[in-house]
């Protein structure tokens, strides 16, 4: 169904390209009929959008062998603005057909795809407090900027929301502000200054309408769950005072380009079956490319490694021009492999905590006094309870958080004690008259309110004790009291243990995750139907939280500097991010004391606003490098000319990847030695000279020529190489080490990772 030529694909791409046949193949004798497809034609090849559409119509109408008028009733979207192709009803031979028609790029079925503060922000080293020169005051708040969020709607009424002193929208806006239920353009305002809804492409999987009983849902741009309040008020949300959840993390809210203006996409939905469709993504970017976005944020993942999956097509799109797309990592970690948005054109973020936390204590019948963490709000001290833990039921064990579902009989009045994953274990403690829960766990810091009932997370070590305690006391007892914010140091920052990790597995030589930033008990403005509102407010975690904070940082460069391209600004959040906290100290994984997180875990490091607005060096790229890895993707030279809508041929010998101008470097199978080219363009003083220095990788020599680079007024731009060579005897993991080129005041840092090769052919042993 693709338009490969399997004799050009590697071998992992053929395999996917049978995985994804298969999987056509068997849902297709379910479901003959009614299925939807996007049919993807890439550039426009004319201006007007009538045109466009029409084209569709035409060549629809040849494979169904009807009317354009048929063709046209079976097409539910034209995509016309930012690219061309259309999505429609078709049969599997329809869609077969359609997929080898002259303009056609891609078929791609129509599926369901997953949704994936106060404190935040100061962490980060951007607080409005200490305003002297940051990055927030030079770019005015990213007054300039327009980001647009695609995620699942917006509750505008939201104090995060607020329009005041912001100046009239951009002229150059050319959204819209369409409304629906309970929605119409009264409540878009100068701060919000578009939203739209597309449902559709959902509703012809899913077969049933939208539940809107009593606020279930909204079909209109309103967010009946939260999740794109939450993101949109983390990227752009305007100064609001005196937040907190319930005392918790008290401080000033706001997203980190306060004077941004934000346009929502709403294309994910509340509902038993999924949350959004491929076909509705795609229609998201095809309007916001119209509407004139500078920044899309996209919390969303699609699961499966393919190489043009949608939001890989749309952000092309937007990326060629000039819009830059952030998109969250996944929250599948700590699996290796596991990242998503893994084309070089996405900046992919990585979820951190940051350097507050909330620790509650915990008094035992002995007087010791141990911490946990919580989100225990209750002001009444309960005093000291019976502390217990479950007994064995089947083949869970005694104390393990499931062993609760089975044996509720000792609960009552007792604050309970168990070990392992907690999820479902605070309602049934409840509900068995239990005053209080402790849950041993690898310290995940994912901690979340349960009201006023406390559930305090404790490392294992912290449940053994507690453990030993119960079975030396005769009447073991047990005090909690309520939480508290701490904030800044001793607390460590650390990589969240369920963020996506690297390497790609579409592409390992490009370095996925890009950045990390803080996505861990994030404090947002929230839809005030979901559970865990109070007062509008309430925390969040995962990938899906640490892209806004991108989104709105690349917002503040962006009204500092609109020239640079989507590349050089994700150059200058990788080369500039921080690999250490702001102490010094190094970064480490949740719930793995031994392991430093690494490129694999955050990209470059954990973004730092302020040195990414003056990065000194840029590793910049464009159409051309993007073209040459779709070439290196065994993508033929056809399909990409009708990327571009420009005559394109790839090379006769397939570009490296290794050359692409990544702001990092990445060898998956280094053999004996490889030399790499990397391009750098001076963003700094005219006249600037800068060194190279290196960390080597353990067991690999890296030699970079020349070793000194020197800019003036004619000269802005200068190429290098990096020599690598490995002196392991056998295939192991990959080694880390880094590049760096410095002025004396920049440091323009790239992360290596290298991995030996030593067979030229594994199977030539057998
Ligand atoms: C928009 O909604 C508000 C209240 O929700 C209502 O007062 C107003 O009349 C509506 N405006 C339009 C143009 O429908
Ligand atoms: C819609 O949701 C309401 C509230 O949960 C439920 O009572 C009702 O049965 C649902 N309707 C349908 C058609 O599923
Ligand atoms: C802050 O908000 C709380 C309620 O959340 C309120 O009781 C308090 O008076 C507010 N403080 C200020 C200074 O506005
Ligand atoms: C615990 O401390 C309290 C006062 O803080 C004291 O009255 C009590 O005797 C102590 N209990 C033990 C077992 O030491
Ligand atoms: C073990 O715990 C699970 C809950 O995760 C429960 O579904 C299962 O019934 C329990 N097994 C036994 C044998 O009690
Ligand atoms: C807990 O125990 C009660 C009886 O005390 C029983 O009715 C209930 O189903 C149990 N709950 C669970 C979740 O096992
Ligand atoms: C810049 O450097 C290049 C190479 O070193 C040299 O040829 C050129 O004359 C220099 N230009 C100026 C304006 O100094």
């Amino acid at each position: 169904m693709k338009k490969y030529s399997p004799t050009t694909l590697s071998a992992q791409c053929l395999l996917l390209f049978l995985l994804s046949y298969q999987l056509h193949l068997s849902t297709a004798s379910e479901n003959a009929q009614s299925k939807s497809y996007i049919v993807y034609m890439g550039e426009r090849k004319h201006s007007d959008p009538s045109l466009v559409v029409d084209s569709h119509h035409t060549i629809l109408a040849t494979v169904l062998g009807g009317s354009k008028q048929e063709a046209a009733e079976s097409i539910f979207y034209s995509y016309k603005h930012g690219f061309s192709g259309f999505a429609a009803r078709l049969t599997d031979s329809q869609a077969e057909m359609m997929a080898e028609m002259p303009d056609v790029v891609d078929v791609i079925p129509n599926d369901l795809v997953k949704l994936h503060t106060t404190r935040s922000w100061d962490y980060l080293g951007l607080s409005s407090s200490h305003a002297a020169s940051n990055l927030l005051t030079e770019s005015n708040m990213g007054d300039k900027a327009i980001i647009g969020v695609i995620d699942s709607g917006i509750w505008p009424e939201s104090k995060s929301f607020d329009d005041k002193g912001m100046g009239p929208i951009p002229t150059r806006w050319k959204g819209a502000c369409v409304g629906g239920d309970q929605f119409n353009s009264t409540n878009c305002n100068r701060k919000l200054i578009g939203a739209r809804w597309f449902v559709k492409g959902l509703l012809e999987i899913i077969k049933e309408p939208i539940n809107t009983t009593a606020g279930m849902e909204y079909l209109s741009p309103r967010d009946a769950g939260g999740h794109g309040t939450h993101t949109s008020s983390t990227a752009v949300g305007s100064l609001v005072h005196n937040v907190s959840y319930k005392g918790l993390a008290l401080g000033t809210a706001r997203g980190g380009a306060p004077r941004a203006r934000l346009a929502m996409y709403k294309v994910c939905w509340e509902t038993d079956l999924g949350d959004c469709s491929s076909a509705d993504i795609l229609k998201a970017f095809d309007e916001a490319i119209h509407d004139g976005v500078d920044v899309l944020s996209v919390s969303l993942g699609l699961g499966v490694p393919y190489l043009l999956d949608v939001i890989a097509v749309g952000s092309l799109h937007a990326v060629l021009k000039g819009i830059t797309v952030v998109c969250a990592a996944g929250n599948d970690g700590p699996t290796s492999q596991t990242v998503e948005n893994v084309a070089p054109w996405i900046i992919s973020v990585a979820s951190s905590t940051m350097d507050r936390s909330f620790p509650s204590p915990i008094t035992l019948g002995n007087n010791q006094t141990i911490m946990g963490q919580a989100m225990f709000t209750g002001h009444k001290e309960i005093g000291f309870k019976g502390l217990v833990c479950p007994k064995q039921s089947g083949f869970n064990s005694t104390c393990s958080c499931d062993s609760l579902f089975s044996d509720n009989s000792t609960m009552r009045g007792k604050v309970v004690l168990c070990f392992g994953n907690p999820y479902g274990a605070p309602n049934i403690v409840k509900a068995a008259g239990g005053v209080g829960l402790i849950f041993a766990n690898y310290l995940t810091f994912y901690i979340s309110p349960c009201d006023d009932f406390p559930c305090v997370e404790v490392d294992y070590d912290v449940g053994a004790q507690l453990l030993s305690y119960i079975r030396s006391s005769r009447k073991p007892v047990v005090k909690l009291s309520p939480s508290k914010t701490l904030v800044g140091m001793p607390l460590s920052v650390k990589i969240a243990r369920s963020s996506s990790r690297g390497p790609s597995s579409l592409s390992p030589e490009i370095l996925k995750p890009d950045v990390a930033a803080p996505g861990v008990n994030v404090l947002a403005a929230i839809s005030p139907n979901n559970i865990d509102a109070y007062d509008g407010y309430a925390f969040k975690s995962g990938t899906s939280m640490a892209c806004p904070h991108v989104a709105g940082i690349v917002g503040l460069l962006k009204s500092l500097n609109p020239s640079w391209s989507p590349a050089a600004i994700r150059s200058a959040l990788t080369t500039t991010a921080s690999t250490t906290d702001t102490s010094g100290e190094p970064i480490f994984i949740i719930g793995d004391a031994q392991k430093l997180a690494g490129p694999f875990d955050f990209g470059g490091g954990i973004v730092n606003p302020s040195r990414a607005s003056d990065p000194g060096l840029i590793y910049d790229m464009g159409v051309t490098d993007y073209v040459h890895y779709l070439c290196s993707m065994a993508y033929n030279d056809f399909a990409i000319s009708k990327l571009t809508q420009h005559p394109f041929v790839c090379p006769s010998k397939k570009p490296s990847i290794l050359n692409l101008n990544l702001p990092s470097i990445t060898v998956p199978s280094l053999r004996s030695s490889a030399t790499i080219t990397r391009t750098v363009t001076n963003f700094g003083p005219i006249d600037s000279t800068y060194v190279a220095s290196i960390e080597h990788p353990l067991g690999v020599k890296v030699a970079v020529r020349p070793q000194m680079l020197v800019f003036n007024s004619t000269v802005k731009k200068l190429s290098f190489t990096i020599t690598l060579s490995s002196s392991h005897k056998t295939i192991g993991g990959y080694y880390i080490g880094s590049l760096s080129w410095s002025d004396g005041i920049h440091k323009v840092t790239s992360p290596i990772s290298v991995r030996t090769e030593i067979i030229p052919s594994y199977t030539d042993r057998f």
